[in-house]
């Protein structure tokens, strides 16, 4: 049987480009190569798509290197000396004319997670991994999630969502609605970003101007929210029309929350699987992962993260990531590991996901 040809797509414009060349790494490992041969592309912070030698390169970076070029200036130095050595054209990429039978995305964030390549690749002809564009869309913006997890009868954090024109006009009156509704902590978040960038826990109203002027200079929406206590429970989600939860994992963060330097310097947070929970709200949790993923139009693959608190019983949704992190050491893929799925079958299960879903309309 002839090899069914992966396109990997991976780095991007979004701040989680350095994640996103790990995840593809782990893929480009583990992808089961009886079946499958890879072709890496690699989207610079620029937006330009490099295939093969250059972008095979780049996943076999030393990691070390990978972070040093992380400036836009020492990125295009090391892609230009990529270049150089491997006599290969900087811009070269074509699907169909390299074969593609499916593309494997592993694009975080902005232009990768939000429905953009996806729509790219609708307009393409090409199968792809994960949620189609509208899903990919809604999940991305948190108060869109939140529209339509409620109208499912799925609970979310209470929240406000404010667009950035509005708050620069009246500050004022935007900060005493926020103390007025929500009192203090009330976090502070813009609506589309991820990896906890903008966010801020303020605890105090002379905090609430640095907070919204941050996020509202990164994002054109943002929202306000009350203060969840908690748990915090991950689970992942695999599947097309009969999607499979796996076990959930919990999250300890090592500061206040799960805020960027936890996640990505410290690395202090705590993680356990399975959560920390009992049997029945372990089944609950997963349950109603499956009724988000489902009432959110997502296929193939995601994470849907929840707020658990185990005196009150109460399972809060906080957010859905579509394109989660996919290092050996992320959660999406060991939650399915600790549920009896192994990393390679994963891999391949979610390949048939994006295939099986290429003849029907996508969400
Ligand atoms: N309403 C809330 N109540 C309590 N903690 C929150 C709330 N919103 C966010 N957090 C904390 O901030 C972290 C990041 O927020 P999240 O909404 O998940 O954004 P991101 O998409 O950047 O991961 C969460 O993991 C949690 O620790
Ligand atoms: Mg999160």
């Amino acid at each position: 049987m002839p090899k069914t040809t992966v396109a990997l797509l991976f780095g991007g414009k979004s701040s989680e480009h350095e994640i996103s060349i790990i995840s593809a790494r782990s893929i480009a490992r583990a992808i089961d190569t009886r079946y499958y041969s890879v072709i890496p592309f690699y989207i610079d912070r620029n937006g330009r798509w490099f295939c093969k030698g250059i972008a095979e390169a780049i996943l076999d970076m030393d990691l070390a290197d990978l972070m040093r070029s992380s400036s836009r200036e020492q990125a295009e130095t090391t892609l230009r000396s990529i270049a150089e050595t491997s006599g290969q054209s900087l811009f070269d990429f074509n699907f169909p004319a390299l074969g593609v039978d499916v593309a494997f995305n592993v694009l975080h964030g902005t232009y990768g997670e939000d429905g953009r390549v996806q729509g790219l690749l609708d307009t393409l002809g090409i199968p792809y991994t994960g949620c189609g564009v509208a899903a990919s869309a809604v999940t991305m913006d948190k108060a869109l999630t939140k529209l339509c997890a409620e109208d499912a009868g799925i609970a979310t954090t209470p929240g406000i969502t404010l667009l950035t024109p509005d708050y620069h006009t009246d500050p004022e009156l935007i900060h005493e609605m926020i103390e007025n509704r929500f009192g203090f902590p009330v976090f502070v978040k813009p609506a589309s970003l991820g990896s906890s960038v903008g966010i801020t826990k303020v605890t105090c109203r002379e905090e609430l101007a640095g907070a919204l002027t941050l996020a509202c200079s990164l994002d054109c929406k943002v929202l306000a929210e009350a203060t969840i206590t908690g748990k915090e429970i991950e689970v992942a989600v695999l599947g097309n029309d009969e999607p499979l939860a796996s076990l959930p994992g919990e999250i300890q963060p090592g500061s206040d929350f799960y805020d960027f330097e936890d996640k990505y310097i410290r690395n202090s947070a705590k993680t356990f699987i399975p959560a920390r929970l009992t049997e029945q709200l372990i089944g609950e949790v997963r349950m109603k992962a499956v009724a988000v993923y489902r009432a959110l139009g997502c296929s193939g693959m995601s994470r849907v993260d929840f707020f658990v608190n185990e005196k009150t019983g109460s399972i809060v949704l906080n957010e859905i990531n579509t394109i989660p992190g996919f290092t050996d050491i992320s959660m999406y893929p060991k939650l399915f590991e600790a549920s009896g799925i192994p990393f390679d079958t994963l891999i391949d299960r979610l390949i048939r996901f994006a295939l099986e879903k290429s003849d029907i309309p996508r969400n």
